[in-house]
């Protein structure tokens, strides 16, 4: 296969990620004997200090093109004076919602190894497998708003729309149809009313679509309790976008990491190859703290390249080779310091991604 992949590194340690990342592509190219075309442009900070705005019109383009994209993260101390309409992370929002990725899946499997490595006792991890879908390009981050006035003043607001919700609930769906039949849609329903259609647009669609799915519904205050208290119960978490946000980092924290977590995401656009032409990207941000220190853990770049193999080039054995080659590594005992018990002890950054090569050029069965 040869596929147009456009990498988008970004800022902070979105360059480190993204570069092991692509090492990981290049490898996989390798092994399976795939044609990647892959082309680099600037976004978020990066593209301020390039370009003078925050997703150039050249990157968008690039983007709109590619058979995928993939991001390492944006933002960063440098540029949070700036006005909110040249932010980087307004970059990144737009590229979103230009690509028309409607959906974004942030799938949470604890593996084996991990298991030991996370501040929840092993016995309540044991079996934890399940996908967040959060709607992505509405609800209260395109809302209109109002930037703090003189009069002391500032809103944001919250809007959907039962064909924005339809659409996204057909995702979760479908993913649950080919899971464990599962999904609990997440809302504010006490509470907003954008939560109360969400309920009623959802409750009809699966009545009506997904009738052999169970689906059940769960308050987000509380929510984020059972995520912790019995994470191994879910299997499809349906959510709006700021739910999603925030309840995703806080899952990530039970693989003891913000950085094992990729995500997809996907719209109705296809690619030259008939599949969605997705944006993948780490849950995580662009680590200011950690940045340029060699020491950011690539992982959630790698398994976002194995998403991307497995959404938009269809290639589901080159998924499993990635995600096998970095359990190995974790396995093996590589753990960047966001992981390693004894700091002492971790591996640099470019150290577990030369395991990860290592384990994808000479398999082992995991
Ligand atoms: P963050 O995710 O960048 O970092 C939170 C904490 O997790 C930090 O202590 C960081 O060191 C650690 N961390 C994150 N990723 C890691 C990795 N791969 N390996 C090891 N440790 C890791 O969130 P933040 O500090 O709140 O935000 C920093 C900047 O990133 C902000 O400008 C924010 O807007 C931006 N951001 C961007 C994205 C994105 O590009 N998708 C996502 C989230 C935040
Ligand atoms: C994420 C990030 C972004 C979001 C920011 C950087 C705009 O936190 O991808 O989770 O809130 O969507
Ligand atoms: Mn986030």
């Amino acid at each position: 296969m040869d596929a147009r992949i456009v990498l988008l590194p970004g800022d902070g340690i979105g360059p480190e990620v993204l570069w092991a990342a692509q090492q990981v592509l290049e490898a996989v190219g390798r092994r399976f004997r795939h044609q990647w075309d892959l082309a680099v442009y600037p976004i978020g900070g990066a593209a301020l200090d390039e370009a003078g705005e925050p997703l150039p019109p050249e990157t968008l383009n690039a983007a709109l093109r590619a058979d995928a994209v993939l991001l390492g993260a944006v933002g960063g101390p440098k540029w949070d004076a700036l006005p909110p309409e040249r932010r980087p992370e307004r970059g990144l929002l737009a590229l979103r919602k230009a690509m028309g990725t409607f959906a974004n899946l942030r799938p949470l499997r604890v593996w084996q190894p991990l298991l030991h490595l996370s501040p929840l006792r092993p016995d309540r991890l044991r079996g934890t497998d399940f996908i967040v879908v959060r709607e992505l390009t509405g609800g209260i981050y395109f809302g209109a708003r109002q930037e703090p006035n003189e009069r002391g003043e500032a809103w944001d607001t919250m809007h959907y729309t039962r064909a924005e919700i339809e659409r996204v609930a057909r995702i979760a769906g479908d993913l649950a149809r080919q899971r464990e039949g599962f999904v609990a849609s997440v809302d504010k329903a006490n509470v907003l009313a954008t939560s109360r259609l969400w309920r009623r647009t959802v409750t009809e669609l699966f009545k009506r679509e997904y009738p052999e799915v169970r689906l059940e519904h769960r308050l987000v205050d509380a929510m984020a309790m059972d995520i912790i208290r019995r994470p191994n119960k879910w299997d499809v978490i349906l959510t709006a976008n700021m739910f999603g946000d925030i309840l995703t980092d806080e899952a990530a924290a039970l693989t003891g990491t913000l950085g094992t977590l990729p995500s997809a995401s996907l719209g109705d656009a296809r690619n030259r190859h008939g599949y969605p032409r997705g944006l993948y990207e780490p849950i995580h941000g662009s680590a200011p703290d950690i940045a340029g220190l060699d020491i950011a853990n690539p992982s959630a770049a790698m398994l976002s390249v194995a998403l991307l193999l497995r959404h938009s080039l269809g290639l589901e054995v080159e998924a499993q080779a990635v995600e096998q080659a970095v359990v190995a590594a974790w396995a093996s005992r590589c753990l960047t310091p966001d992981l390693a018990c004894e700091p002492g002890n971790a591996c640099t950054t470019s150290a577990f991604t030369e395991r990860v090569l290592h384990y994808l050029e000479r398999p082992r069965r995991y």
